[in-house]
């Protein structure tokens, strides 16, 4: 089946309904989803949304801060931009309904690590849930769009798929696997946006959602795109250790509210001997902070205690977490949280410019599977959701803009399975699922080596053969797709590692410690 659209948007968070929304004014838009509307991370966001809303805190400080956290890595015109669009988002947030928490009639704004001012907006511990809400409830209520969950896409569609063949790279929409009925189907538009989010399940320990596997960053790759910075992963210091619940984030707010990182062996506060930011250092400070300590005393986790503050103070600001641990037995008004560091952001992805377009004629790309330029070499709290909204309406307002210009899309070749059965040994894929996983984390985690990445890269390659084989052999399934997807993002992330030859921000190698005078991208090219 081949069905044909305006534009595509791959993904239904925050950067994909943005985008969505922003184009529906005049365009008809197909939005595609795996699995269901709300399974990407947006829904899972905490703490807030980063901007310059007090009358104290100034652009220059946000993007002060962003480059700080950033390691001098990030584009200062890309920082500047989304920064002078913050406002401006939040508001457009607001008419859509988004319960931000108020305080004297104002924005009540919170504070997390790296921020010099408090500047973060909120709803409560569950920000993304309302971002999510209300931006579905416009996209659903908005008859320009369709929204289609339910739709693994495979591989982006490109002149070498056209009918009439072409070598060329321009994309005129997605193969996407019927999650239902099995089938694969062929969308064609005059454009396509990729909304899928990051590559997070590439280690075995992570605060992202299951679908986060990297499948946009993988097609743009196999499509022709270059990626750059994927050796930046970041890890959050605050993931709840628990062998039953393994990736719920306890938010960077409970530190900018006062928590305290702990030793659970001697009690000692131990951030101040690390950094003088102390608990709001950048988060890749504290993660190898916290990973450090874990290490040096073989400890299981270190502790994060708010215990200090009043029980009303704790619950009217976290009431989701506080009634999350309660159900496992931890009241975090009494007692220390147990937390770990966890990947929780991929700061690399496919390479944009400002209109949010990638190499590709007919691709644009938004949202955290995207390298923009604003994260560098490690994101600033909070700046991530901010970035799926300005990114988001620069892919709009760049299609609209260009709209006459695009042309219809050829006729398509449909998806070809005469070579392929229906899988006889789904072990292969539960297998390679588990070892990528867990290789990512012990070789490329948050400290590294050269020796270590090397023995990745090993791996990786013998894994290649075997899921290759694997896939050109066998019905597609939303598992394959993923654990191709992952494997490419794993053999990205090491690449990328291999060529850093110095400790900059999320990427600390001990074999080279030091950081280099110039601060330059690791752009791959296909
Ligand atoms: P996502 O919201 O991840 O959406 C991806 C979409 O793509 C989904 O709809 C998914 O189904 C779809 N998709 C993926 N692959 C395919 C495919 N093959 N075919 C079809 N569809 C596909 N950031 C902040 O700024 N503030 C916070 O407080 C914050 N808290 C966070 C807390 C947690 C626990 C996590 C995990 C992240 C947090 N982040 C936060 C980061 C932020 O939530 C994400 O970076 C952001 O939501 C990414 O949005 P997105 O639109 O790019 O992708
Ligand atoms: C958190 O709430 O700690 C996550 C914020 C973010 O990832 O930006």
């Amino acid at each position: 089946m081949t069905a044909s659209h305006d534009v595509i948007v791959i993904g239904s968070g925050a950067a994909g309904l943005t985008a969505a929304l922003a184009l529906a004014e005049s365009r008809r838009v197909l939005v595609l989803a795996k699995g269901s509307l709300t399974g990407g991370s947006t829904a899972w966001a905490q703490g807030g949304i980063a901007a310059v809303l007090d009358a104290g805190d100034t652009f220059e400080e946000h993007i002060r801060d962003t480059m700080i956290a950033g390691a001098g890595l990030n584009r200062r015109e890309t920082v500047e931009f989304v920064i002078e669009h913050a406002p401006q988002s939040i508001d457009r947030l607001v008419e859509l309904g988004v319960p931000f928490n108020q305080e004297a009639g104002a924005l009540h704004l919170t504070r997390e690590g790296g921020h010099s001012q408090r500047r973060i907006v909120h709803v409560n511990d569950a920000t993304g849930w309302a971002v999510q809400e209300a931006l579905l409830r416009a996209a659903e209520a908005n008859p320009n769009i369709t929204l289609l969950p339910g739709r693994a896409c495979i591989d982006l569609i490109t002149g070498r798929n056209a009918e009439q063949f072409s070598g060329s790279g321009r994309v005129w929409g997605v193969y996407a696997l019927d999650e239902a009925s099995g089938r694969v189907e062929a969308h064609v538009a005059r454009a396509t946006i990729l909304a899928t989010g990051g590559a997070g399940r590439v280690y075995q320990f992570s605060t992202a959602p299951r679908g986060a596997t990297g499948d946009g960053i993988a097609m743009a790759w196999r499509a022709g795109a270059r990626v750059s910075n994927m050796e930046m992963m970041q890890f959050h210091p605050t993931c709840l250790y628990n062998l039953e619940v393994k990736n719920f984030l306890i938010t960077e707010a409970v530190r900018g509210e006062g928590g305290v990182l702990l030793n659970p062996r001697t009690g000692h506060r131990y951030m101040p001997d690390y950094d003088d930011r102390a608990e709001l250092a950048p988060r890749d400070i504290v993660a190898r902070a916290n990973d450090s300590e874990i290490k040096r005393d073989g400890l299981d986790c270190v502790h994060l205690d708010i215990s200090h503050q009043s029980p009303e103070f704790v619950k009217h600001h976290f009431p989701n977490i506080y009634e999350k641990l309660l159900t496992l037995g931890i009241d975090m008004t009494r007692e220390p949280i147990p937390v770990v560091p966890a990947q929780h952001y991929t700061c690399g992805g496919v390479l944009i410019d400002l209109a949010a377009h990638t190499d590709l004629p007919g691709l644009w790309a938004a949202g955290e599977c995207t390298e923009s330029g604003l994260h560098g070499a490690n994101r600033l709290a909070s700046n991530s959701l901010l970035e799926c909204f300005v990114f988001g309406e620069a892919a709009a307002s760049d299609i609209l803009a260009r709209w006459d210009t695009l042309d219809h899309p050829p006729a398509i070749r449909e998806w070809d399975e005469s070579r392929v059965t229906d899988s006889d040994e789904e072990v292969v894929i539960k297998q390679n699922w588990t070892e990528i996983r867990r290789m990512m984390w012990n070789y490329v985690g948050i400290v590294r080596t050269t020796k270590r990445l090397e023995r990745a890269q090993n791996r990786i390659d013998l894994l290649g053969r075997e899921i290759e084989d694997y896939y050109g052999s066998f019905r597609v399934t939303t598992d394959l797709i993923e654990l191709r997807n992952l494997h490419q993002c794993a053999d990205l992330i090491v690449r990328s590692a291999l060529k850093r030859h110095e400790s900059r921000g999320l990427h600390y190698t001990l074999d080279y410690p030091a950081t280099l005078p110039e601060a330059r991208d690791t752009v791959l090219i296909p």
